[in-house]
């Protein structure tokens, strides 16, 4: 079972998981990262980059791997995941250009899939994958039903992750109904994994990712059969306190 560290504050939370990540970095600088989006890594990058910019680690020997992307927005859109890693880290620190890696979503998408795979296992795989999780359980943009052996493919959003996700899109704009994830079997092979919730929203995704048995139904729970989780949280996010 994970080792779950808890803090009062979103804040502590915060700070406390870029604290590690900035630690990781230090001890292994050509780390190969798998990276979140949403809400929640927001304020990791920013203390991330707070602390890049106090010294002591750099990415220069860094190469990472987002976890999901969405299909058919125009290059650039500022609600493309690609736009985000931009603003709130690619752009802000030394990783050199090119090594920061998104799952391809123009053209063939099946190719893509098999190419982001291929050069993900190519360099030895992922060392530590960041993990956030939707209010439905989902990882990447792994929702209910997804297997546990899946890999990087085209999936279909639910309403409710699109929902969810409404809020980063321009007002008038919809949510693409599709994106492109890393599979569970994937993120199941990084050697360690970091996951993060924030908030009451998140109180039964982390219930039944870690207390139930592990169930399809809950993309999440998949990690129990992973020998290195690490579940950073803040209390409100904790079933029963
Ligand atoms: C998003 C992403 C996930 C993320 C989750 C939760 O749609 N594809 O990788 O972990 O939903 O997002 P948030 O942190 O905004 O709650």
């Amino acid at each position: 079972s994970p080792e779950f560290r808890v803090f009062p504050t979103a804040e502590a939370t915060a700070e406390a998981v870029a604290a590690y990540l900035a630690e990781q970095l230090a001890s292994t600088p050509a780390m190969r990262l798998g990276l979140a989006t949403g809400n929640t890594f927001v304020p990791i990058y920013a203390a991330l980059v707070e602390l890049y910019k106090a010294g002591g680690f750099s990415f220069a020997r860094t190469e990472s791997f987002n976890l999901d992307e969405y299909i058919g927005l125009p290059p650039g859109h500022p609600a493309s995941f690609a736009a985000y890693m931009q603003q709130h880290l690619f752009s802000q620190v030394d990783l050199p250009e090119g090594r920061g890696h998104l799952p391809g979503v123009l053209g063939d998408v099946a190719a893509a899939c098999t190419a982001y795979e291929a050069a993900i296992s190519a360099g030895g795989g992922i060392d530590l994958q960041l993990l956030g999780i939707g209010r439905n359980g989902h990882i990447g943009f792994n929702e209910p039903g997804s297997a546990f052996d899946s890999r990087a493919r085209e999936v279909a959003l639910t309403a409710s992750t699109r929902e969810a996700n409404k809020g980063d899109f321009p007002p008038g704009e919809s949510v693409p109904p599709a994106a492109v994830t890393m599979g569970i079997g994937t993120i199941l092979e990084a050697r360690q994994i970091v996951l993060v919730a924030i908030g009451a929203s998140k109180i039964e995704a982390l219930d039944a990712a870690f207390r139930q048995a592990p169930s399809p139904d809950c993309p999440a729970s998949a990690l129990q059969a992973h020998p290195n989780v690490i579940v950073f949280a803040d209390s409100a996010a904790i079933p029963n306190g």
